[in-house]
């Protein structure tokens, strides 16, 4: 059966961990998949995960099956940091999921389960995942613009244009904050533009929210799926803990529907568990015990929001320092759009042959499309990152 198989592509993010393993330069840079690096360009566990990981071990009691929607616990404290308190409790179902991933591979059989025809709307560009994995799914999938290439700035008439020219049911695909892959927020007053036309057209948000904290602060971060609980009927929300956790590898997120009233809430809540059953059958645990123990406890919370806030810092530091580098190193050049992105990535902006040029001659690793993390700059390869990116530029 296996030999009518041709080898699958390598993943245009993850395929780039390996081959950045196996270059032996010294001064390689890894700018490719989406993970904090502290200045030693290390990923760490969080000291306070470490924390609420020993007092885990020490009072967990029985690791048998909690159930398809995960903890209670974990899922009450992952709702209300998500939705504020002022949520819509009566009308929000919310499941623990196998990170964010998960969570997006739940809400689209439920999406086919309810509205089998619709359309997915992803922005152009979203995160290279989106599409495989929600029309791998099953689902139909186009874009609405987003991201200028050459201005680089986020394409909003062009954006709402579209939206207001959908039919009335599709579903629109947004990201909440740190808009990967171009590090670029709608506005407070472009969030309000995006939701009148979402409310006006009779859309439904499907907002991904994989980076809460790593733009200004959890609230702030979550200003969009706010706003937009606030005003529409129907809603899907998916969050990650991958990052501001630090917890990758555990797979920990939450799955929210948003229902138009509370008895249908009952029966999206039974449709979702019900999905989950035939996918994963419960989700993974332990990294979901974890953050439920910080966000619950005020001293580990508040532990928790100073670790959040430093890779925050250094996040929108490095982003700085290679703009000033790029500055000294590359006149005439403008890469001023570099400070206005937020979170871990933005795009350099230069062609996918410079950017295999940087890869092949200097061991600098990004996506084709040039998106860059900035977590993989140190203050000690910044000097050799903006000169390798000098040598690849056309002159000024
Ligand atoms: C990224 O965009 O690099 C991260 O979200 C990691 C991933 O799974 O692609």
């Amino acid at each position: 059966m296996f030999e009518s198989l041709q080898a699958a592509r390598a993943d245009a993010i993850l395929g780039l961990i390996a081959e950045h393993r196996n270059d032996s330069r010294p001064d390689k840079i890894d700018l490719g998949v989406g993970v904090y690096r502290t200045s030693e360009g290390v990923t760490p566990v969080l000291d306070v995960v470490k924390k609420a990981e020993q007092i885990l071990i020490d009072t967990q009691v029985s690791k048998s099956y909690i159930g398809t929607a995960g903890a209670a616990d974990f899922n009450a404290a992952m709702q209300a940091l998500v939705f504020g308190d002022d949520a819509p409790d009566e009308r929000l179902t919310t499941i623990q999921s196998p990170g964010g991933s998960g969570s997006l591979r739940v809400a689209a059989s439920l999406i086919l389960r309810a509205a089998p025809d619709v359309t997915v709307w992803a922005s152009e560009p979203t995160w290279a995942n989106h599409i495989p994995l929600l029309g791998g799914a099953g689902l139909k999938l186009k874009s609405y613009p987003y991201y200028d290439t050459d201005k680089h700035v986020i394409r909003i008439d062009e954006m709402l244009a579209t939206l207001r020219s959908l039919p009335a049911g599709d579903v629109v695909l947004l990201h909440a904050c740190c808009h990967n892959p171009s590090g670029l927020d709608p506005s407070i007053d472009e969030w309000a533009a995006i939701t009148e036309v979402v409310v006006e057209r009779g859309l439904v948000p499907f907002i991904d929210m994989a980076y809460q904290g790593f733009a200004k602060d959890l609230d702030a971060d979550a200003h969009a799926v706010r706003y937009m609980a606030a005003r529409v009927p129907e809603m899907i929300v998916s969050s990650s803990c991958s990052k501001n956790f630090g917890l990758y590898r555990d797979r920990v997120g939450t799955l929210t529907i948003l229902s138009g009233d509370s008895e249908a809430r009952e029966i999206v809540d039974s449709q979702v568990n019900n999905v989950v059953r035939t996918i994963y059958s419960v989700p993974p645990d332990h990294g979901a015990a974890v953050v439920s123990l910080i966000i619950r406890d005020s001293g580990l919370r508040g532990d928790w929001l100073i670790e959040l806030a430093t890779m925050r810092g250094r996040l929108q530091k490095m982003r700085g320092l290679l703009s000033d580098a790029l500055e000294e190193q590359a006149p005439g050049h403008d890469f001023s759009h570099l400070r206005r992105a937020v979170g871990m990535f933005c795009f350099l902006g230069v062609s996918a042959e410079q950017v295999a040029k940087l890869k092949q001659d200097y061991g600098v690793y990004m996506t084709d499309s040039s998106r860059i993390n900035v977590a993989g700059i140190t203050r000690d390869n910044v000097s050799y990152l903006a000169e390798a990116i000098a040598a690849t530029l056309p002159a000024a």
